[in-house]
């Protein structure tokens, strides 16, 4: 069965955009993702197209109103007649795009690859209103530390990461495996064609064929990778006293002037 998006967005046309290119497009028109993006000002307060209001309180800026979001979300979960608001988040997540979220991580991708449905609500403005939020939402996600002018280009980010672990979306299933993040650490560097680039050779052991000594220089230059570039990563890694000698052998024959 394909994994369903539905995004709530006043800017529809910027999330499908994104998914629609490369290899998230090439899963829509296979089938393997779905995306259904719902225009939040469909279900605005009056003809003059208002989805949004001023913050009571006081403050600067216009928050996106309960009611239109609430008329999206219905939708988006295909209710007609008298709407329910029912929480299956293990099949049907509903999640805030939102600075104050949990910051997506691939644990968190991978988790949310057992959904069949997400729902991605992305506000805009200085959000939405608080009582709609606890309404509806399972989860707030972040894409990290930083405010972005809307949800959308966050719930992008989340759709991408999801779908590529979606089965058949990827050529090779088990290529994420061994990407960063996948294994708690980093991926090795890589090289291709040609050899030797401007006098800089690849390793010689990556062109001996022998691949017990491949795998072996690989996943030694991923461990040094983490522990150069994300040492907090590098600190989490269970390493066999074994291990840590080969890495302390491997770093001082190819020493790297930032250890
Ligand atoms: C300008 S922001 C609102 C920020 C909000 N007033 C606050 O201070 O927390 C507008 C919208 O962008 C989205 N957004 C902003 N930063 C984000 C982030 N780091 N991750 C995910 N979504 C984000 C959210 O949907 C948010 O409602």
């Amino acid at each position: 069965m394909a994994m369903r998006f539905s995004v709530l967005t006043l800017f529809p046309e910027l999330v499908e955009s994104i998914a629609q290119t490369s290899i998230t497009g090439r899963a829509l028109k296979n089938g393997h993702i779905e995306l259904q993006t719902i225009q939040i000002r469909d279900f605005a307060i009056n003809a003059y197209g208002q989805v949004d209001d001023a913050l009571y309180g006081g403050g600067t800026g216009m928050l996106l109103r309960p009611e239109p979001v609430y008329a999206a979300w219905l939708q988006a979960t295909g209710q007609t007649g008298q709407p329910e608001v029912v929480h299956h988040p293990e099949k049907v997540r509903t999640i805030f795009l939102s600075p104050k979220g949990r910051v997506l991580n691939q644990a968190m991708v991978e988790e949310l690859t057992t959904c069949q449905h997400l729902i991605l609500i992305c506000g805009h403005y200085e959000g939405i209103d608080q009582r709609v939020l606890d309404v509806l939402v399972d989860e707030e996600v972040s894409i990290g530390d930083y405010v972005l002018t809307g949800g959308e280009i966050a719930a992008a980010v989340l759709i991408d990461a999801v779908s590529r672990l979606v089965p058949g979306v990827l050529p090779d299933q088990s290529a994420h495996e061994l990407e960063s993040h996948s294994l708690g650490r980093l991926e090795h560097p890589q090289y291709t064609r040609p050899s030797s680039w401007q006098g800089l050779k690849v390793p010689e052991v990556l062109l001996s064929g022998h691949q017990a000594r491949i795998d072996r220089f690989q996943y030694l230059s991923s461990l040094k990778d983490t522990l150069v570039k994300r040492p907090d990563l590098f600190n989490q890694l269970q390493l066999s006293a074994g291990e840590y000698q080969e890495l302390i052998e491997y770093t001082c024959q190819d020493p790297d002037p930032l250890l």
